[in-house]
């Protein structure tokens, strides 16, 4: 089997090494990439000609056109919880996608059952980190489960599998898969963030639990019960014994009612969004709300739509014409972190006149601590 991988060479660049892992519609291998002679994650649909049975789609022509949405919405994210993409390409007619490689990654119950609350609870907030950026683009996952999110050895949570992911309000049919979809979905009602919450709901459950709240095997009775009945909440606490100290019972209880409102009935009975479920959850650790990191904070930038900039742009764009009738000229477009100085020169630059212009580009960070000891503070020099 690893003679017949090592022989190929996919997109006429990777030459895969093993499998990692598959689901619903592909195989995912390590891969190396002979260009750049970095390991990566590979994945290629299954080619199955009809009725493929993955979550939501049929034909191998759908899981085709999946994995390019695919690509389409994580070329489009950056986000320390959620996989980078890398690259697209088609090899005997059939599409892959290279993305960052998780080395040794556990999926998201490997990772939290049998550990700490405060653990768990640390997984959880990541997670929600990923969905409030995703909702906060207006972006619906539709497919979170324990196998789509993993944890990285460095104990990372990294989302993947946007093979369903589709904007709010633009859902054509219902996906998902059956565990983990809300009451609302099974009753064919359009998927909105809150579906999303209840499928963390689930894996929060899961994750305390060691079990699925509606914990049979028969698919119908799932059905029913997901749609009508209350889950049992005593297994999320029944490890706890006389040695449990009150802090820890509180903690607990706080957990559980986050929980319990997840995995509502109705949507509008849910919480609002992720961020309200980590605030929720940090009250009922007793712990503050976690700073957003830098990288998180680079990401909303990122993501944000470009507005207030407009004279600056229109001075470059005048700049630019004037180089293009040979008055060159030089430009630094200098700022704090969010004064979108790079997407000003990137809109600039790659618009309209990129196509007629040769550009050089570049950033420059002055740091707080010159290496020159030229006594700058940040940004002071260039008042
Ligand atoms: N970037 C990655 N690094 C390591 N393992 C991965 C990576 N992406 C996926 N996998 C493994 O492959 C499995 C299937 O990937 P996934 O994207 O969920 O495919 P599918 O769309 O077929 O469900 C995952 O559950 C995981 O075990
Ligand atoms: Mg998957």
């Amino acid at each position: 089997m690893l003679a017949a991988f090592s022989e190929q060479l996919i997109g006429r660049r990777y030459q895969l090494l093993n499998k990692l892992g598959e689901g619903g519609m592909g195989t995912v291998y390590r891969a190396v990439d002979r260009l750049t002679g970095q390991t990566v994650a590979l994945k290629r649909v299954i080619l199955v000609e009809d009725g493929g049975g993955g979550a939501g789609t049929g034909s191998t022509t759908d899981f085709r056109v999946t994995l390019a949405q695919e690509f389409k919405v994580l070329a489009s994210m950056r986000h320390p919880h959620i996989i980078s993409v890398l690259d697209y390409g088609f090899h005997d007619k059939t599409p892959f996608v290279t993305m960052e490689l998780l080395e040794n990654a556990r999926n998201f119950l490997e990772a939290g059952t049998d550990t700490t609350l405060d653990h768990q609870v640390d997984l959880l907030i990541e997670l929600l980190q990923a969905l409030a950026y995703l909702h906060r683009r207006s972006i619906l996952h539709r497919d979170l489960k324990p196998g789509n999110v993993l944890v990285t050895r460095d104990g990372l949570v990294k989302v993947l599998d946007f093979g369903l992911a589709t904007e709010l309000g633009k859902v054509e049919e219902i996906g998902g898969t059956l565990g983990y979809m809300a009451p609302e979905l099974l009753m064919e009602q359009d998927a909105t963030r809150a579906a999303d919450l209840y499928a963390v709901g689930v894996m929060a459950y899961e994750l305390l639990a060691n079990q699925h709240p509606f914990n049979t095997e028969d698919m119908m009775t799932l059905v029913r019960q997901v749609i009508s009945e209350s889950p049992d909440l005593a297994p999320l606490t029944a490890h706890l014994n006389e040695d449990t100290s009150k802090e820890e019972r509180f903690q607990y209880s706080g957990v559980v009612d986050v929980i319990d409102r997840l995995l509502a009935k109705t949507p509008d009975a849910r919480y609002d969004d992720a961020d309200t479920v980590i605030e929720k959850l940090c009250a009922a650790m007793s712990r503050p709300v976690p700073k957003e990191s830098a990288a998180i904070r680079e990401s909303f930038l990122q993501a944000a739509l470009f507005v207030g900039r407009e004279a600056e742009l229109r001075q470059l764009s005048g700049a630019l014409s004037q180089a293009q009738r040979t008055q060159g000229s030089a430009w630094l477009i200098a700022g704090e972190s969010g004064w979108a100085s790079h997407v000003c020169s990137k809109n600039c630059v790659f618009g309209r006149w990129s196509k007629a212009s040769l550009c050089l580009t570049g950033r420059l960070s002055l740091m707080a601590d010159c290496p020159i000891n030229c006594g700058a503070r940040r940004c002071a020099g260039w008042r």
